[in-house]
Protein backbone atom coordinates (compact mmCIF):
# COMPACT_ATOMS: atom_id res chain seq x y z
CA UNK A 1 0.00 0.00 0.00
CA UNK A 2 1.34 3.33 -1.11
CA UNK A 3 1.26 6.09 1.39
CA UNK A 4 1.36 9.02 -1.53
CA UNK A 5 -1.56 10.19 -2.78
CA UNK A 6 -2.00 10.48 -6.71
CA UNK A 7 -2.36 13.83 -6.75
CA UNK A 8 -1.50 16.27 -4.61
CA UNK A 9 -4.01 18.73 -2.50
CA UNK A 10 -4.03 22.50 -4.43
CA UNK A 11 -2.15 20.96 -7.94
CA UNK A 12 -3.36 24.45 -10.44
CA UNK A 13 -5.76 23.17 -12.97
CA UNK A 14 -3.70 22.37 -16.43
CA UNK A 15 -0.71 21.24 -14.57
CA UNK A 16 0.91 18.23 -15.95
CA UNK A 17 -0.33 15.20 -13.71
CA UNK A 18 2.38 13.03 -12.60
CA UNK A 19 0.91 8.74 -12.76
CA UNK A 20 0.90 7.26 -9.30
CA UNK A 21 4.28 5.49 -10.30
CA UNK A 22 5.97 8.91 -10.87
CA UNK A 23 4.52 9.77 -7.51
CA UNK A 24 5.81 7.00 -5.99
CA UNK A 25 9.36 8.31 -6.55
CA UNK A 26 8.49 11.17 -4.17
CA UNK A 27 11.68 11.24 -1.98
CA UNK A 28 9.57 12.90 0.79
CA UNK A 29 6.61 10.38 1.71
CA UNK A 30 4.78 12.83 3.89
CA UNK A 31 4.30 16.10 1.11
CA UNK A 32 0.65 15.85 0.36
CA UNK A 33 0.16 19.62 -0.64
CA UNK A 34 1.20 21.08 -3.93
CA UNK A 35 2.69 24.23 -1.79
CA UNK A 36 5.19 21.96 0.08
CA UNK A 37 6.48 20.32 -2.89
CA UNK A 38 7.22 23.77 -4.20
CA UNK A 39 9.46 24.84 -1.83
CA UNK A 40 11.01 21.50 -1.38
CA UNK A 41 11.85 21.95 -5.53
CA UNK A 42 12.90 25.29 -4.70
CA UNK A 43 15.30 24.61 -1.98
CA UNK A 44 16.59 21.96 -4.41
CA UNK A 45 16.49 24.31 -7.53
CA UNK A 46 19.06 26.62 -5.40
CA UNK A 47 21.62 23.66 -4.92
CA UNK A 48 21.75 22.59 -8.46
CA UNK A 49 22.28 26.37 -9.89
CA UNK A 50 25.18 26.93 -7.14
CA UNK A 51 26.49 23.70 -8.74
CA UNK A 52 25.84 25.11 -12.42
CA UNK A 53 27.79 28.05 -11.35
CA UNK A 54 30.76 26.13 -10.53
CA UNK A 55 30.67 23.99 -13.86
CA UNK A 56 33.70 26.43 -15.47
CA UNK A 57 33.03 24.61 -19.23
CA UNK A 58 30.72 21.93 -19.22
CA UNK A 59 29.44 20.61 -22.42
CA UNK A 60 26.29 21.73 -22.55
CA UNK A 61 24.94 19.97 -25.67
CA UNK A 62 24.97 16.28 -24.65
CA UNK A 63 22.77 14.55 -23.69
CA UNK A 64 24.51 13.53 -20.32
CA UNK A 65 24.64 17.17 -19.32
CA UNK A 66 21.07 17.63 -19.86
CA UNK A 67 20.41 14.90 -17.14
CA UNK A 68 22.76 15.76 -15.17
CA UNK A 69 21.37 18.99 -14.57
CA UNK A 70 18.06 17.87 -13.96
CA UNK A 71 19.13 15.53 -11.76
CA UNK A 72 21.15 18.33 -9.42
CA UNK A 73 17.87 20.21 -9.65
CA UNK A 74 14.94 18.18 -8.59
CA UNK A 75 17.32 14.77 -7.41
CA UNK A 76 16.52 15.16 -3.63
CA UNK A 77 12.77 15.74 -4.53
CA UNK A 78 12.41 13.27 -7.13
CA UNK A 79 14.28 9.60 -7.31
CA UNK A 80 13.50 9.54 -11.24
CA UNK A 81 14.69 12.78 -11.57
CA UNK A 82 17.36 13.00 -14.50
CA UNK A 83 15.98 9.84 -16.01
CA UNK A 84 13.59 9.97 -19.22
CA UNK A 85 10.07 9.46 -19.17
CA UNK A 86 8.61 6.78 -19.77
CA UNK A 87 4.85 7.38 -19.94
CA UNK A 88 2.80 9.41 -21.79
CA UNK A 89 1.68 13.55 -21.01
CA UNK A 90 -0.41 15.80 -22.76
CA UNK A 91 2.88 17.86 -23.67
CA UNK A 92 5.94 16.18 -25.63
CA UNK A 93 6.45 13.52 -28.02
CA UNK A 94 5.88 9.91 -27.71
CA UNK A 95 8.81 8.36 -25.03
CA UNK A 96 10.23 6.31 -27.24
CA UNK A 97 11.59 9.01 -29.46
CA UNK A 98 12.86 11.48 -26.40
CA UNK A 99 16.54 10.38 -26.69
CA UNK A 100 16.62 10.73 -31.01
CA UNK A 101 14.97 13.32 -31.03
CA UNK A 102 17.83 15.48 -28.36
CA UNK A 103 20.20 14.00 -30.18
CA UNK A 104 18.93 15.90 -33.43
CA UNK A 105 18.14 19.12 -31.23
CA UNK A 106 21.66 19.11 -29.72
CA UNK A 107 23.41 18.85 -33.32
CA UNK A 108 21.11 21.75 -34.53
CA UNK A 109 21.93 24.02 -31.78
CA UNK A 110 25.83 23.07 -31.77
CA UNK A 111 24.96 23.76 -35.95
CA UNK A 112 23.67 27.30 -35.21
CA UNK A 113 26.28 28.15 -32.23
CA UNK A 114 29.48 27.85 -34.47
CA UNK A 115 27.35 29.44 -38.01
CA UNK A 116 26.02 31.78 -36.38
CA UNK A 117 22.59 30.79 -38.01
CA UNK A 118 20.32 32.69 -35.35
CA UNK A 119 21.17 35.90 -32.97
CA UNK A 120 21.94 34.68 -29.63
CA UNK A 121 18.08 35.24 -27.88
CA UNK A 122 16.46 33.97 -31.16
CA UNK A 123 18.89 31.10 -30.84
CA UNK A 124 18.21 30.03 -26.69
CA UNK A 125 14.20 30.63 -27.60
CA UNK A 126 13.93 27.91 -30.13
CA UNK A 127 16.37 25.80 -28.33
CA UNK A 128 13.98 26.09 -25.16
CA UNK A 129 11.04 25.66 -26.95
CA UNK A 130 12.16 22.32 -28.88
CA UNK A 131 13.40 21.10 -25.36
CA UNK A 132 9.85 21.55 -23.54
CA UNK A 133 8.23 20.27 -26.93
CA UNK A 134 10.10 16.95 -26.54
CA UNK A 135 9.25 17.27 -22.55
CA UNK A 136 12.27 14.83 -21.72
CA UNK A 137 11.77 14.19 -17.85
CA UNK A 138 8.18 13.60 -15.90
CA UNK A 139 8.05 17.14 -14.35
CA UNK A 140 10.31 20.19 -13.91
CA UNK A 141 10.65 20.35 -17.83
CA UNK A 142 9.55 24.21 -17.84
CA UNK A 143 12.18 24.37 -15.03
CA UNK A 144 14.83 22.39 -16.47
CA UNK A 145 14.90 23.98 -19.88
CA UNK A 146 14.95 27.87 -18.73
CA UNK A 147 18.13 26.78 -17.47
CA UNK A 148 19.45 24.81 -19.93
CA UNK A 149 19.08 27.56 -22.67
CA UNK A 150 20.39 30.10 -20.03
CA UNK A 151 23.19 27.52 -19.62
CA UNK A 152 23.76 27.38 -23.51
CA UNK A 153 23.89 31.59 -23.48
CA UNK A 154 26.44 32.22 -20.69
CA UNK A 155 28.57 28.73 -20.68
CA UNK A 156 28.64 28.55 -24.86
CA UNK A 157 28.42 31.92 -26.03
CA UNK A 158 29.57 33.91 -23.31
CA UNK A 159 25.98 35.99 -23.40
CA UNK A 160 23.63 37.53 -20.63
CA UNK A 161 21.07 35.09 -19.88
CA UNK A 162 17.40 35.07 -20.38
CA UNK A 163 14.99 37.28 -17.68
CA UNK A 164 12.27 34.93 -17.89
CA UNK A 165 10.15 35.74 -14.71
CA UNK A 166 10.10 39.26 -15.78
CA UNK A 167 9.40 40.83 -12.30
CA UNK A 168 6.91 37.48 -11.76
CA UNK A 169 7.00 34.79 -10.61
CA UNK A 170 6.68 32.53 -13.66
CA UNK A 171 5.84 29.17 -11.73
CA UNK A 172 2.75 30.71 -10.50
CA UNK A 173 -0.25 31.79 -12.64
CA UNK A 174 -0.08 35.46 -13.46
CA UNK A 175 -0.14 37.49 -17.09
CA UNK A 176 3.76 36.64 -17.55
CA UNK A 177 3.08 32.58 -16.99
CA UNK A 178 0.03 33.27 -19.78
CA UNK A 179 1.93 34.89 -22.23
CA UNK A 180 4.90 32.37 -21.85
CA UNK A 181 2.45 29.81 -22.42
CA UNK A 182 0.63 31.27 -25.43
CA UNK A 183 4.01 31.94 -27.43
CA UNK A 184 5.17 28.43 -26.44
CA UNK A 185 1.86 27.40 -28.10
CA UNK A 186 2.72 29.63 -30.88
CA UNK A 187 5.77 28.22 -31.41
CA UNK A 188 3.98 24.78 -31.47
CA UNK A 189 2.44 26.06 -34.36
CA UNK A 190 5.81 27.69 -36.13
CA UNK A 191 5.23 31.09 -35.49
CA UNK A 192 8.24 32.05 -33.04
CA UNK A 193 7.42 36.18 -32.74
CA UNK A 194 5.45 36.30 -29.21
CA UNK A 195 8.24 34.22 -27.82
CA UNK A 196 11.15 36.03 -29.45
CA UNK A 197 9.53 39.34 -28.07
CA UNK A 198 9.06 37.33 -24.54
CA UNK A 199 12.86 36.66 -24.37
CA UNK A 200 13.71 40.49 -25.26
CA UNK A 201 15.40 38.92 -29.12
N1 LIG B 1 1.76 24.13 -25.54
C1 LIG B 1 2.99 23.99 -25.07
N2 LIG B 1 3.99 23.79 -25.94
C2 LIG B 1 5.24 23.64 -25.53
N3 LIG B 1 5.59 23.69 -24.22
C3 LIG B 1 4.65 23.88 -23.30
C4 LIG B 1 3.31 24.05 -23.68
N4 LIG B 1 2.60 24.24 -22.55
C5 LIG B 1 3.48 24.19 -21.51
N5 LIG B 1 4.72 23.98 -21.96
C6 LIG B 1 5.97 23.88 -21.18
O1 LIG B 1 5.86 22.83 -20.26
C7 LIG B 1 6.21 23.31 -18.98
C8 LIG B 1 5.42 22.53 -17.94
O2 LIG B 1 6.00 21.24 -17.86
P1 LIG B 1 6.51 20.65 -16.47
O3 LIG B 1 5.40 20.64 -15.48
O4 LIG B 1 7.24 19.39 -16.75
O5 LIG B 1 7.62 21.73 -16.07
P2 LIG B 1 7.80 22.51 -14.70
O6 LIG B 1 9.22 22.95 -14.60
O7 LIG B 1 7.27 21.69 -13.58
O8 LIG B 1 6.86 23.73 -15.00
P3 LIG B 1 6.91 25.22 -14.48
O9 LIG B 1 7.06 26.04 -15.72
O10 LIG B 1 5.56 25.37 -13.85
O11 LIG B 1 8.02 25.38 -13.54
C9 LIG B 1 5.89 24.79 -19.01
O12 LIG B 1 6.68 25.54 -18.13
C10 LIG B 1 6.29 25.13 -20.42
O13 LIG B 1 7.69 25.33 -20.52
MG1 LIG C 1 5.33 20.94 -13.36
Amino acid sequence: MSHVPPKLVGEPDGSTPLDPDEMEGLLHKHVTIRGELDQLEQANIVEGMNWLKKQKRPDVLTEGFACELHKRLFGKVWKWAGSFRRTEKNIGIDPVQIAIQLRLLLDDARFWIENGTYPPKELAARFHHKLVYIHLFPNGNGRHARIMADALLTKLMDEPAIDWAGGYRLESMNERRDQYIAALRDADGHDFDALFAFVGA
